[in-house]
């Protein structure tokens, strides 16, 4: 699956580690930076361009990640198509697949470990819409975006 990554600066560790992991799971990570570690650079940059990816085909999924993931999930969230969710556990890592198609993962690097965002990634990777019911209720967001059914 080609997943694009994105982190600022606060996720831009847990980014590194996760990248060579999804390509052991088999997976094609597109990595749309950051590529330094620089305090001032801004989450919306990078969660917005994982998000423009999903959004235009050009990935299937995307990983997004900063300090807590709360900025990163709402940044991408504003781009239309996109369910960003932000999951820390995975109770609702796996929900966010199942009920609500979630395309986009958002991450705290500050605040959990690489081994629990690891099986969280590998959760949610792993998990599939169960459409029916929930697919209605993703119908009622997709007409709020204006696009519709
Ligand atoms: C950056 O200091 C921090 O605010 C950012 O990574 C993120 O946690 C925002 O939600």
């Amino acid at each position: 699956m080609r997943i694009a990554i994105g982190s600022d600066h606060a996720g831009f560790e847990l980014k590194g580690f996760l990248i060579p992991m999804l390509k052991e799971m088999g997976h094609e990570p597109i990595d749309v930076g950051a590529y330094v570690l620089d305090e001032n650079d801004d989450y919306p940059d990078f969660a917005v361009a994982v998000a423009n990816m999903v959004r235009k085909g050009e990935a299937e999924r995307g990983i997004v990640i900063c300090g807590t993931g709360i900025g990163s999930s709402i940044a991408a969230n504003k781009v239309k198509g996109i369910r960003a969710a932000l999951c820390h556990d995975m109770f609702t890592a796996r929900l966010s697949r199942e009920h609500n198609d979630a395309n986009v993962l958002a991450l705290g690097g500050r605040v959990i470990g690489k081994e629990l965002a690891m099986e969280i990634v590998r959760v949610w990777l792993e998990s599939k819409f169960s459409g029916g019911r929930h697919k209605r209720r993703l119908d009622k967001i997709r007409e709020i975006e204006g696009i519709g059914g």
